[in-house]
């Protein structure tokens, strides 16, 4: 188990506290698919940062992931906005959803199908496949696929991950998805809170790099692959 499986069963709160300093990605979303009324699932939900926006006005979503400790949380944040419950949360892993085919207008994952189709997993290519013949599989006819993920923590512009960037070239190359970049910086009141923030999941020299960059904004590239 990755150290950061233990993050999001164990320190859920910890996670949703950093990841709520980064900009809202409504509009990225509505820009490739407008989501008004449409049936929705967020692969590797979390702790809800996509759904949080999505739920208000889409007309079902189904939020899967593999830590129950995150999807508690996504289900509190949407239970506190107030509106009628529109949403599920599904314990699943990304290589098999319990979900009924041809049933998804749209899915939306962000910074997860990573943990399958890093290369530093044995089994990266066919775990790839095996998620994207899934999607396939649920999604309607017209349906849109839309993934985040890094482009790199502590850099301005894109600077991938080495075990990332063979995953992001089969995106393009071999599975036909479009591609954009865009800045999701964590924005903190300090350099001292960027790190309370921060260490516990990117690790000791990024907190060395926070500090001696004098970072209270912490400067993070995103990837946006979508398919329609
Ligand atoms: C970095 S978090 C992203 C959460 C949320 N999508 C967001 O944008 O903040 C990664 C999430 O993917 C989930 N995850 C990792 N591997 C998974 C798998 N094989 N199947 C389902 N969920 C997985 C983790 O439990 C975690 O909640």
């Amino acid at each position: 188990m990755s150290n950061h499986d233990q993050v999001y069963l164990s320190q859920a709160e910890a996670y949703e506290s950093m990841i709520s300093r980064q900009p809202d990605l409504s509009e990225i979303v509505r820009q490739i698919r407008p989501y008004k009324n449409l049936d929705v699932l967020d692969l590797g939900a979390g702790s809800g940062r996509l759904a949080s926006f999505l739920a208000p006005e889409v007309k079902t979503l189904i939020c899967t992931d593999a830590s129950q400790p995150m999807l508690d949380i996504l289900d509190r944040k949407l239970t506190e906005q107030n509106f009628v419950r529109n949403w599920i949360t599904l314990e699943a892993d990304h290589r098999s959803l319990p979900v009924p085919d041809s049933s998804v207008d749209l899915v939306v994952s962000g910074w997860s199908i990573c943990y399958l189709a890093s290369s530093n997993h044995q089994e990266w290519d066919s775990n790839l496949d095996k998620i994207l013949s899934e999607l396939e599989r649920i999604l309607k006819p017209d349906g849109t696929i839309i993934i985040f993920e890094t482009m790199g923590t502590g850099t301005e512009t894109p600077d991938p991950p080495e075990f990332l960037t063979s995953y992001y070239s089969l995106l393009e190359q071999k599975y036909g998805f479009q591609h954009r970049w865009v800045r999701a910086d964590y924005k903190f009141a300090s350099v001292e809170e960027a790190i309370e923030h921060t260490e516990f999941f990117f690790g000791e020299e990024l907190a060395e790099r926070i500090k001696n960059n004098r970072w209270s904004t912490l400067p993070e590239c995103a990837g946006v692959w979508w398919k329609e």
